[in-house]
């Protein structure tokens, strides 16, 4: 989408947490990746998802400094409870502070590793909702390893999926990550165990649907 469609549709929706607001704030001055947060346009629309999910149990893979995770969070239902992993631990401290400050302090467990690594400690668990926003050349890998955690009826989204409209190329960039997520898209789009839609904000965002085992 264009920035005048962006701004037109910030200038009405709901607007931002206040707490998601200087979370952005400080990740532009704490960190040198600020491009990588997901913003209000799509943190705003991972709330309303997950407030009509009313999710027991999340899992999201690629939390940098949170605010993706406090978005979900928002929607969790009763008791519910967030697993987030993020492979690098430079900005825990700032993760946990805005935990902190949004008030989910006690209903997310960051998991600092691997992706890879970390699902294996959490195979037992059954999810209804997986957020997938990690390293864009992982995404088929992700997609298969947290399959069998999400429960039938269950929803995984994934973020980038337009990949900065180059996954539309032909012919297509060689650059990993767009080929990785070209590749996503497709194994996606031919998965009958699913439904899926894709909406095209901001980079694109994959709805998927699990129909069956
Ligand atoms: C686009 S950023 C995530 C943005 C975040 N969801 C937000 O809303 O601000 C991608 C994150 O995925 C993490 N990441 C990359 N590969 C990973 C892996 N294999 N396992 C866990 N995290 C990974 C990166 O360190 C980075 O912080």
């Amino acid at each position: 989408m264009d920035s005048l469609t962006d701004d037109y549709l910030l200038n009405n929706i709901s607007p931002e947490d206040p707490v998601l607001e200087w979370l952005e704030r400080e990740t532009n001055i704490r960190t040198t990746h600020g491009r990588m947060l997901s913003g209000p346009l799509l943190g705003r629309l991972l709330t309303t998802f997950s407030r009509m999910v009313k999710p027991q149990r999340v899992l999201e893979i690629g939390t940098f400094t949170g605010y993706s995770a406090i978005s979900l969070a928002r929607g969790l239902e009763g008791c519910g409870h967030l697993d987030a992993v993020e492979k690098n631990n430079l900005h825990e401290e700032l993760i946990y502070e805005a935990f902190e400050r949004a008030g989910v302090r006690e209903r997310i467990t960051l998991h600092l590793g691997d992706a890879a690594d970390v699902l294996k400690n959490l195979a037992g668990n059954i999810y209804d909702l997986v957020y997938i926003d990690g390293n864009k050349r992982e995404y088929c890998k992700y997609y298969e390893l947290v399959f069998d955690l999400v429960r039938v009826g269950g929803y995984i989204l994934a973020d980038n999926v337009l990949w900065y409209g180059k996954v539309m190329r032909d012919p297509l960039p060689s650059d990993a990550q767009t080929k990785e997520i070209f590749r996503f898209n497709k194994m996606v789009h031919e998965d009958s165990r699913t439904e899926s839609y894709i909406l095209p904000v901001r980079d694109g965002l994959t709805i998927i649907r699990k129909l069956c085992k």
